[in-house]
């Protein structure tokens, strides 16, 4: 019954539910609540993780044992914070970020949460800045979470860049509900799931809005 439920696009989760879930699983200490109300505070897009989602990337880095991973899309640093918490030892995060004060605000708030030397901020274009990156390659993880419509490269990159077994993640893999659209972000985000499950073994988990997650082949 319960599969049948959730074939049909049943959904359990209430707001009630999933903050009574959080605050059992996925409690923020002072530095990772810090990160998460950056942007509201800043008057920026509070376009961060959900909490659940920013512990499954800490929960992730950790069953691979990462030392050494990429994140393109920074905002004020909630994702790179939890990234960094499932670092091995000596490990780094690198993140790449457009807006310069968005980078800003992220450097303050991974120096306030003690993982500033664990965690480089990159500011300029990502696919400028991966082409920098790569003599530190292979990479164990790769996190995608910046403009869409350069989900297939970011991709291409990661395949490139990852070793046998690194993760790639990729979030909005629903494109906020039009990933079936006629446009050419949408064409973008198709190709994107098509590139992912070409190189590495991979699925779709249904978050809100999808969440890509892939083993490199
Ligand atoms: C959804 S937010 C990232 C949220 C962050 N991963 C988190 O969960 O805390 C996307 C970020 O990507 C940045 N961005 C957009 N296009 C970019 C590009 N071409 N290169 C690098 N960053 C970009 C935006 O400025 C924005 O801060």
């Amino acid at each position: 019954m319960a599969d049948q439920d959730s074939r049909s696009g049943a959904r359990y989760a209430t707001p009630d539910i999933v903050a009574f879930v959080d605050g059992v699983h996925v409690r923020h200490d002072a530095g990772l609540a810090r990160a998460f109300d950056a942007p509201a505070q800043h008057g920026m897009p509070a376009i961060q993780l959900a909490p659940a989602e920013g512990k499954t990337l800490t929960l992730l880095m950790r069953m691979i044992g990462a030392c050494k991973v990429v994140e393109v899309g920074t905002l004020a640093g909630y994702s790179a914070l939890r990234l960094a918490h499932g670092l091995s030892a000596g490990g780094h995060v690198w993140t790449i970020e457009l807006d310069p004060r968005h980078a800003q605000v992220a450097r303050d708030n991974l120096a306030a949460a003690g993982v500033a030397d664990r965690v480089s901020v990159l500011v300029g274009p990502a696919l400028e800045q991966l082409e920098q990156l790569t003599p530190h390659a292979p990479f164990d993880a790769v996190f995608i979470d910046a403009d869409k419509g350069n989900y297939p490269l970011y991709a291409r990159w990661a395949a490139a860049h990852l070793r046998t077994g690194g993760l790639l993640i990729g979030d909005n893999s629903y494109f906020f509900g039009q990933l079936l659209a006629d446009t050419p972000d949408a064409t973008h985000m198709r190709e994107f799931h098509q590139l992912v499950a070409e190189a590495f073994d991979s699925t779709c988990i249904p978050t809100p809005d999808g969440l890509v997650v892939g083993i490199r082949r």
